[in-house]
């Protein structure tokens, strides 16, 4: 394997298994894990091992698929039945990106309306599926990091939030996808990562892909962007997304709607980049997305050494926000560069 690429999720050749790098072992390890059973499957994305809007809808479908082979049955009903319901509890696994709902919705349809119901073609025709749902996000990452790139020029300071790079997609990732793809083409961008708390996506990830391949990285904890802002080091801020509704309210990792309203106090350019799968017509606006709340020891006790907050402290820890409409210079997706929300 290259030593730029990384292959995210994919099916290991007997088609029995989701081979996927293990995420929450970055930046130490580099270690891929083989995954066939319901329940670490379903570990796997609720605690982060595959994350990023994109890459768990990929993951999803590969998953349904592997667990699809696993029925016993011959008959189409059964088969169905048993199908929808490991679609559900894939699905249950995170509430906030809508590329997972959205793929295993994808991967349902085609199992309801088969031209055959021979099981064996219904099998087939899924792991083409799932392997088409892989393909085109490569393609939209990469017309995503072309717009992108549009927007870049020499020597700029690039302020990035959690992790949206090629682990986060099938490939090239999408608000990082213009910056690698400036660097190979030898711009000098400086890249500034907020850490992220509390999952730490910036430091553990972001700052990994962007180091590995020699960008100009600087780690920043997350109360530092204003500061590093107001010193005139930041030309644009580049974040992805989970779910964009149909008003282009963004839901993305916590802390960027923080960003988005510190770059319009310094008069910075604020992109948002996703796939036109990330785009959800069927929620109204920011307000009507669910947003996930996660476990409390994330924020008291994880990469700690010791717990670093007292036991009966009540915390809260929501793992996406929303930036509304109006706080986004542009939405970026693989048809083009939207500066009013998702008109045209
Ligand atoms: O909780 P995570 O790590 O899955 O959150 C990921 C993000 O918020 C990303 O910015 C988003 O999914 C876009 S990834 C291309």
């Amino acid at each position: 394997m290259n030593k730029t690429e990384l292959i995210n999720v994919r099916l290991n050749d007997e088609g029995s298994a989701v081979i996927i790098l293990d995420q929450t072992l970055l930046p130490n390890e580099e270690k891929y894990i083989e995954l066939s059973s319901a329940k670490a499957l379903f570990e796997a994305i609720y605690t982060l091992r595959v994350r990023g809007a994109p890459a768990i809808g990929i993951f999803a479908a590969y998953a349904l698929y592997v667990l699809a082979r696993q029925i016993k049955s011959n008959s189409y009903d059964e088969f169905t039945g048993e199908v929808l319901k490991q679609s559900s509890y894939l699905e249950s696994s995170r509430p906030t990106a809508v590329n997972l709902s959205a793929q295993l919705r994808r991967m349902e349809n085609l199992i309801k309306n088969p031209p055959s119901r021979n099981i064996p073609e219904i099998l087939d025709l899924m792991r083409e599926e799932a392997d088409k749902i892989y393909n085109e996000d490569v393609q939209m990452c990469r017309a995503i990091s072309e717009h992108g790139l549009s927007l870049i020029k020499d020597g700029f300071g690039i302020m990035t939030q959690c992790n949206a790079g090629p682990i986060a997609t099938s490939k090239y990732g999408t608000a990082l996808g213009p910056v690698i793809l400036g660097h190979e083409k030898g711009l000098k961008l400086k890249a500034f990562i907020c850490e992220t708390r509390p999952l730490l996506q910036g430091s553990r990830l972001t700052a990994f892909e962007l180091g590995r391949i020699g960008i100009d990285s600087t780690l920043i904890c997350d109360n530092m962007a204003s500061i590093v802002m107001s010193e005139g080091k930041i030309d644009a801020v580049f974040a992805g997304c989970d779910r964009i509704a149909a008003n282009g309210d963004v839901a993305n990792k916590i802390g960027t709607s923080s960003l988005a309203i510190l770059a319009k106090h310094y008069n910075i350019p604020f992109y948002i980049f996703g796939p036109s799968t990330t785009i959800d017509l069927n929620c109204a606006t920011g307000d009507d997305i669910h947003i996930e709340l996660r476990d409390s020891t994330e924020i008291k006790e994880m990469f700690f050494t010791k717990q670093m907050a007292p036991n009966e402290i009540k915390c809260y820890n929501p793992s996406f926000d929303v930036t509304k409409n109006s706080l986004i210079t542009a939405i970026i997706t693989e048809n083009g560069i939207f500066r009013n929300g998702l008109a045209p």
